[in-house]
């Protein structure tokens, strides 16, 4: 079928993997504790910090928007024209927001987006990046879809 299944228990804490779903890229980030500390430290900045303008799986309409905290998973297109972001960490996204060390900067008109794929005001997307369907079925494998 269209779904697929993907093993997590290899990702690093920090690491983005990328894999394919319907087509889409879909990007599974294990997040640290201080990544999801920093989730708290911009939310004024944020056009919908939690996700009430979209359509959102329900446990996605938060402040973490996943299933578990420590696996973000978004589908890697920008909201506002479809390009591609840029995953910026340790440090570098404080380029795009100052204070705030990670996120996903879009190259193609600037969006910014938070560790929870959620989009920071001023810039040209409208949406927080959407969070695909997914279930776990067991603590490191993931079915999306
Ligand atoms: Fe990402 Fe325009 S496509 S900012």
């Amino acid at each position: 079928g269209a779904d697929i299944e993907v093993d997590i228990s290899a990702i690093e804490p920090g690491q983005l993997i990328r894999v394919m779903w319907r087509s889409k890229p879909v990007w599974i980030v294990r997040r640290t504790p201080e990544v999801l500390e920093e989730l708290a430290t911009h939310e004024d900045q944020l056009r919908d910090p939690n996700s009430e303008a979209e359509q959102q799986p329900a446990f996605a309409q938060n402040r973490y928007r996943s299933m578990k905290d420590e696996y973000l998973i978004l589908v890697g297109i920008c909201t506002h024209l479809g390009c591609s972001p840029q995953y910026q960490k340790d440090g570098a996204f404080e380029e795009a927001v100052e204070g705030v060390p990670n996120g996903f900067f879009c190259p193609c008109h600037g969006s910014k987006f938070d560790m929870a794929g959620r989009v920071f005001q001023g810039v040209p997307a409208p949406l927080n990046l959407v969070v695909p369907p997914y279930q776990y079925v067991n603590d490191t494998t993931v079915i999306i879809g």
